[in-house]
């Protein structure tokens, strides 16, 4: 079932891998553009069925790292384009996973020296990466957040959808909306971050509101179908508070997803157990509110691990992260049982080619 192809009335993969959004900062921070460099390593990953981009902010305010390739301009989008024609040389399909980092960011990130944007102005404890004296990255806490007002709300909307627009422009199959990970969507979902009195505050329906209509601004532009939305139930990165009612969260958005026809549902289970587990009833309610094709990640190693979650309906593809990093004929790899590259840490983040387009192929 792994290395059967999945389809959707839109869009074909080869097999059910999924290669996991991650963030790599190859980009210089100035013009924020795709590069050679960034192009070799999606090229290098393309028998993937489904590469979904690192996160790739949406403007420059929404940007929360040093280094992210961007999509709010016309340049960037020329870049990417040579990533996605490079990808799609080498048979793979591509999406871009569009970000917005609120709160979890710093001033000295933005152009405009803005303050990050947040749904409220609790800050982030968290750190990030700013310029240091002589322009190498170093480690700072997260800036304290400005609450957005509506009309910035309104703004990070028609972002997004810019961004949807870029990016089939772009070339890429799709866009998956970024609303996981205690970044600026999952902020506005959390009840211990997000204190607002107005429309986009209080009840579950008015903290996803941003979230449904950045969904709705992006199908404006791309296909439903051709549309993911990430979450990561449990999670508690980037100063995450736990969901008081996760059984009742999660699935109220993959209903109202349901009914946009919206192709895929992103789970991310950061503390990689839950989803393993047959027992667990998350997986099991979003499949009951959810008809699109449901993605599991966190932790999947083996080809057996993730023939044992498709095997009992809890997800259509799996999403591997790490071992992409290190393997970049992963596919193959899980297809023979071969052994797997280690993934070096240090080199995660920046460092050019080393550490990104240099690990062996079998
Ligand atoms: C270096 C690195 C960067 C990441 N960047 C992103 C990102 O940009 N967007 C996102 O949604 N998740 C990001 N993640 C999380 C991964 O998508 C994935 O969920 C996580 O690595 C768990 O999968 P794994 O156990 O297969 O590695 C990142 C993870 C790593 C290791």
């Amino acid at each position: 079932m792994l290395f059967d192809a999945y389809s959707n009335s839109a869009l074909t993969f080869a097999n059910r891998i999924v290669m996991a959004p991650m963030t790599r900062c190859r980009a210089d921070h100035r013009d924020a553009v795709p590069n050679d460099l960034i192009a070799e390593y999606y090229r290098q990953r393309a028998s993937a069925g489904l590469i979904i981009s690192e996160g790739v902010p949406v403007s420059d305010r929404a940007r929360g790292y040093l280094n992210t390739p961007a999509l709010w301009n016309e340049a960037q989008a020329a870049g990417w384009k040579q990533v996605t024609d490079a990808a799609h040389g080498a048979g793979g399909r591509m999406f871009a996973q569009i970000w917005h980092c609120g709160r979890v960011a710093h001033a000295a990130l933005h152009a405009d020296g803005s303050a990050p944007a947040g749904a409220s102005i609790k800050p982030a404890a968290t750190q990030t990466t700013i310029p240091g004296p002589d322009g190498k990255p170093v480690a700072a806490d997260c800036g304290q957040p400005q609450a957005l007002s509506i009309q910035e709300i309104r703004g990070v909307v028609a972002e997004f959808a810019h961004a949807a627009k870029l990016a089939m422009q772009a070339g890429f199959d799709g866009v998956e909306i970024h609303g996981a990970n205690g970044y600026l969507l999952d902020q506005f979902r959390c009840p211990a971050v997000n204190n607002r009195n107005d429309a986009y505050g209080g009840s579950l329906a008015n903290r996803y509101r941003l979230l449904l209509e950045v969904v709705d601004a992006v199908a404006a532009e791309v296909s439903p179908e051709r549309i993911a939305v990430r979450q990561s139930p449990y999670g508690l990165g980037n100063g995450m508070v736990a969901d008081p009612e996760p059984l009742v969260t999660y699935p109220w958005l993959a209903r109202e997803l349901n009914q946009r026809g919206i192709g895929f549902l992103h789970i991310y289970c950061q503390t990689a157990d839950w989803i393993h587990d047959a027992t667990h009833s998350m997986m099991p309610a979003l499949r009951d509110a959810f008809h699109g094709a449901l993605i599991a990640c966190g932790g999947f190693k083996t080809a057996a691990a993730c023939e044992a979650i498709l095997a009992r309906r809890h997800a259509d593809l799996i999403a591997i992260g790490k071992p992409f990093i290190s393997n970049p004929d992963l596919v193959e790899r899980l297809r023979r049982a071969a052994p797997l590259n280690k993934w070096d840490v240090p080199t995660f983040y920046g460092s050019g080619a080393r550490g990104y387009t240099d690990y062996p192929t079998l």
